[in-house]
């Protein structure tokens, strides 16, 4: 491949030309140089690991080689971190179809085979997506040549980081796959090189500059030695400063209150400087979100769009952060303050990116905690994307002349952390190696050791940590999870349900503890899942006093720790998330909701997800252990999947037919089918909310 070595123009790279023409029709007409360097050996068929800057076009040399594959009849798996990436790598992949190569996204459900993925050429898919897939073995796994681990730097997030590594480790050890890792600049890139057998492709480079700087007092001051002085301080000043040279900012705050408060704290800035085309346009979009979906934060958050300027954190709908995006990158929304949650992987047309703080709350470290130099990297890499800006500016602000110093050396000048695995976590273990034994991937001692061999894990470590091992095989056989039988290790029925629904060894047992006792009511149960590591309960905060009074009104099939125990205020929490979604299947009103809960629709969505499959799964368990709950269960499941109470089960079923306008339907006495049935489109269409367009859609489906 050595030919090709000096190529720069996409025209001439050895690839079937209908994939260059679709990547010309793009405007992309000359390969960066980290691409010119990756290409040859990605081409070649060997592993590679691409450490480049931030919007260095990481994701077209991955693109290039499994299209390629594609027309050869090779499948690949495009494997990404998060939904939100999975969507937008799909997106760039699907104007491809149009050559014959089919595309399939999956990030759902985590308890399906997933046979029909098998049809599509390329699989874009989440970390536990992928997982969950390898788990329940698809054949066309064993047909997949090319694995794509975007974001690999992430093996050292401690929640999404072990999946990552387990993944690759498996489609290593399976078959003859290639590997292509992309990841951040890091600073021990050389070592996950070594563990995937890779070729090592590092550069400093970036397409558009990005000049790091600090703010103090009005002296903006650059890395590159340039310096500006400002009309005014601060983050005002800032915003004023990128906004009346044409660009647009990404402010990043660290929590979601924060950020609601500066977006309306810099709103006048942003709605002094629109012209009438954009506010009519802004008034269009912020519109058309509160009619999509009408809620306290929606309408605050039209508010601000209608100025030109808006929030993004993890408490908004999808609809909303959608709304949040498209108007961004329309550049009528001038502005974004943001959580880190936007941070990763995605193209924004952020001239300048702007970090407010540089520390975080760290449940797990119990405090404030410094964000690492890798993730405000992350954060400043938004900016100065191909094809918006031709030069971006990444800028942290000093309160005094010391700050100044420390955030100069600290971050701008420092080196970004190496990465290291989190498999050793009691939890990713144990999950992992019950996963191992319940698909007979490895179930003698020998064969986990060579897995474990694979894994990063392992690779840094330099030895298998044995010890480890055998304790957490001796907590999955104790459990009843897996059984001895000479040499190897057999997963029982328990066992093998839990690894394929996904769930946490000792979320499992807590189900079944929940399941064998003597039987709940709806909110038991609820309470049940709550109580399990895969739910992420809400915080107790100081106003929730009412929790505890909860306690006395409900009945419990777990046991309740005394006050003076440490896991009291746990189980607080957990009985306070289990009050959201109760609140939710009474169809309390979602602006309640958010307001009691100080939640977003975003968390509200997020939990009921998460409760859905927990609910799911512990139906599944009952089949095990107490299958009279198994119906129980499953309405249960329904009313938290429509937020409803048990009468209008049948009615949610119909499409346009959310719970509220069921309960609208319900109270003007259509209660079934049948009786929607003999209604009139007229009459059902008179009802507030209902309207013609709905009630003809009643009437199609109910016939
Ligand atoms: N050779 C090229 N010429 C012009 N534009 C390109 C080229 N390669 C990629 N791009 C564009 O550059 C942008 C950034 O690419 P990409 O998202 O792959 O960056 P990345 O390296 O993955 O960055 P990050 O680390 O932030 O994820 C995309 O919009 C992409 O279309
Ligand atoms: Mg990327």
């Amino acid at each position: 491949m050595a030919f090709i070595l000096s190529i720069m123009m996409i025209d001439e790279l050895p690839v079937d030309e209908r994939i260059t023409a679709i990547i010309k029709e793009r405007g992309i007409t000359h390969l960066y140089p980290p691409q010119k360097d990756a290409l040859p050996h990605v081409l070649s068929g060997k592993n590679v690991v691409m450490s480049v800057p931030t919007a260095a076009g990481k994701s077209l040399v991955a693109y290039i080689a499994i299209l390629q594959a594609a027309l050869e009849h090779k499948k690949s798996m495009y494997i990404v971190p998060l939904r939100a990436l999975a969507q937008e790598k799909y997106e760039d992949l699907l104007p491809f179809r149009d050559i014959g190569i089919t595309v399939g996204i999956s990030t759902g459900d985590l308890d399906k085979r997933g046979d029909y993925l098998g049809k599509y050429d390329i699989v874009v898919c989440t970390s536990e997506k992928a997982d969950s897939l390898l788990r329940h073995g698809s054949d066309w796994l064993h047909d997949v040549s090319i694995v794509v681990a975007d974001e690999i730097h992430l093996v050292n997030d401690a929640s999404r980081g072990p999946t990552m590594e387990v993944n690759l480790a498996r489609f290593m050890l399976m078959q003859q796959v290639q590997v292509i890792a992309l990841s951040a600049t890091i600073q021990n890139a050389e070592e996950v090189a070594h563990w995937l057998d890779a070729e090592l492709i590092q550069s400093t480079w970036r397409p558009v500059p990005l000049k790091e700087g600090v703010l103090f007092g009005r002296k903006l001051s650059f890395l590159d030695g340039t310096s500006r002085e400002l009309q005014n301080s601060r983050l005002e000043g800032l915003l004023e400063d990128v906004l009346d040279d044409g660009g647009q900012a990404l402010v990043f705050v660290n929590t979601r209150r924060a950020s609601q408060a500066a977006a309306e704290q810099l709103e006048e800035i942003t709605a002094s400087r629109l012209d009438p085309g954009e506010r009519e346009q802004l008034h269009e979009l912020s519109e058309r979100m509160v009619h999509d979906e009408t809620n306290i934060v929606s309408r605050k958050l039209s508010r601000c769009i209608e100025r030109g300027i808006a929030f993004h954190h993890a408490g908004l709908s999808t609809l909303q952060r959608r709304s949040v995006e498209t108007g961004f990158k329309q550049g009528l929304i001038k502005c974004i303050v943001a959580t880190p949650t936007l941070a990763a992987g995605v193209n924004t047309p952020a001239r300048m990116v702007i970090i407010k703080n540089l520390w975080r709350y760290s449940g797990g470290e119990g405090g404030m905690r410094p964000i690492p130099v890798m993730e405000i990297k992350q954060m400043m890499g938004r900016a100065g994307r191909p094809g918006y800006d031709s030069e971006g500016e990444a800028i942290l602000i000093a309160k005094n002349e010391m700050e100044r110093e420390r955030l100069w050396n600290d971050y701008l000048l420092a080196d970004v952390e190496p990465v290291y695995s989190k498999l050793a976590s009691e939890p990713a273990l144990r999950m992992h190696l019950l996963a191992l034994v319940a698909t007979e991937f490895a179930s003698s001692w020998e064969e986990i050791i060579d897995f474990m061999k694979k894994t990063f894990y392992v690779h840094q470590l330099g030895v298998v940590p044995e010890e480890r091992l055998w304790e957490m095989l001796d907590f999955l056989e104790r459990n009843e999870f897996i059984e001895a039988h000479g040499e190897r290790w057999k997963a029982t029925r328990f066992g093998r349900k839990t690894a394929a629904l996904y769930l946490d060894p000792l979320s499992a047992l807590t189900m079944r503890r929940a399941l064998e006792g003597k039987k709940g009511t709806a909110f038991s149960y609820l309470h049940a899942i709550c109580a399990t590591p895969d739910m992420r309960c809400l915080y107790l905060q100081r106003r929730d006093g009412w929790v505890e009074e909860k306690l006395a009104e409900e009945t419990f099939v777990l046991d309740v720790p005394p006050p003076y125990d440490p896991a009291y205020e746990w189980f607080l929490s957990e009985v306070k998330t289990a009050c959201l979604l109760e609140d939710w299947i009474q169809e309390r009103k979602e602006d309640d909701i958010i307001t009691k809960y100080h939640a977003g629709p975003g968390d509200i969505h997020a939990k009921v997800e998460t409760a859905e499959w927990l609910l799911h799964a512990m139906r599944e368990l009952a089949r095990l252990f107490n299958f009279e709950m198994v119906p129980f269960l499953s309405k249960l499941g329904m009313r938290v999947a429509y937020g409803c109470r048990e009468e209008l089960l049948t009615l949610v079923t119909l499409r346009g037919i959310g719970r509220v306008r069921a309960r609208t339907l319900y109270r003007a006495g259509f209660k079934t089918i049948s009786m929607l049935r003999k209604a009139r489109a007229e009459t059902l269409a008179s009802l507030p909310g209902i309207g013609m367009t709905v009630a003809r859609k009643i009437k199609e489906q109910v016939g």
